[in-house]
């Protein structure tokens, strides 16, 4: 497919600039963690989850719809009362909070710092998939089935800043999918993702010590435990995509090769 692009963009100044975004598929990752939070959830059940911008936003959903479930973080904690204005939210953004016993066939309405915001941005996209390490072969799988022309790998960063993480898993998509690509246009940043992703695939966990994320959640007592768990690939063989009302669903068994 000679007539294809491929672009990873790797800061929030990237995927919120004004771009033809009907005509692209996306793949967003925030690997620590809400990508992968949310790729747990729908594989422990939960029927659905919502990413919103705000917390005042996530408790009028609650008022309205008093069954969903409230998970989210500000500083990589659980929102508490305090932050929301007197709700004390369900779950954090820790993907080894979201177990079948907590979320199976709840909808969940999440707000976090950048993962919410680089899938709200990407909202009018023609097809947006949530990715992890967690289900990287299931995006694989559904890339190389459907090809699409125009890809875009978002990165959601830190703050306005790069990612590694996000970058590593990019670039390990990237090297998946580059029989379909390479022969069209490819930008810079998906080179550079592609060949940073070898250098530290066998230690993905030790490459953590390198990212700004990595380390926040690593000098954390309660949150340490979140950085190996995120960095584990093929968990789960589950495809994710938001659908134009902005929930994210998992989309229905697909036997993958
Ligand atoms: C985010 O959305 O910025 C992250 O998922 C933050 C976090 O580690 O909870």
């Amino acid at each position: 497919m000679a007539d294809t692009t491929l672009e990873v963009l790797l800061t929030p100044a990237e995927y919120e600039r004004p771009r033809a975004w009907e005509n692209h598929v996306c793949v967003v990752f925030d690997i620590l963690r809400a990508t992968t939070s949310m790729v747990s959830a729908l594989a422990s059940g939960a029927a659905g989850i919502l990413p919103v911008a705000g917390i005042e936003e996530a408790v009028q959903l609650k008022q309205a719809h008093p069954g969903v479930l409230l998970a989210g973080e500000r500083e990589g904690l659980r929102i508490t009362a305090d932050l929301s204005g007197g709700v004390e939210f369900d779950l954090g953004n820790s993907p080894r909070e979201f177990l079948p016993e907590k979320v199976a066939g709840r909808t969940i309405v999440l707000t976090t710092t950048n993962g919410t915001r680089a899938l709200r941005a990407c909202a009018r996209a023609e097809t947006v998939l949530v990715g992890s390490f967690h289900n990287l072969r299931a995006v694989t799988h559904w890339l190389r089935k459907h090809r699409p022309p125009n890809l875009l790998l978002i990165c959601s960063g830190t703050h306005e800043e790069a990612a590694l993480e996000d970058t590593l898993a990019a670039g390990a998509l990237c090297e998946r999918i580059w029989p379909d690509y390479s022969t069209g246009q490819v930008a810079d940043s998906a080179e550079m993702a592609r060949r940073l992703y070898p250098l530290m695939q066998t230690d993905l966990v030790g490459a953590m010590h390198f990212s700004r994320n990595g380390r926040r959640l690593l000098s954390h007592p309660e949150l340490r435990a979140d950085v190996p768990y995120c960095m584990q690939r093929e968990l789960h063989q589950l495809q994710a995509v938001m659908q134009p009302n902005g929930l994210v669903t998992a989309l229905p068994d697909e036997r993958l090769p």
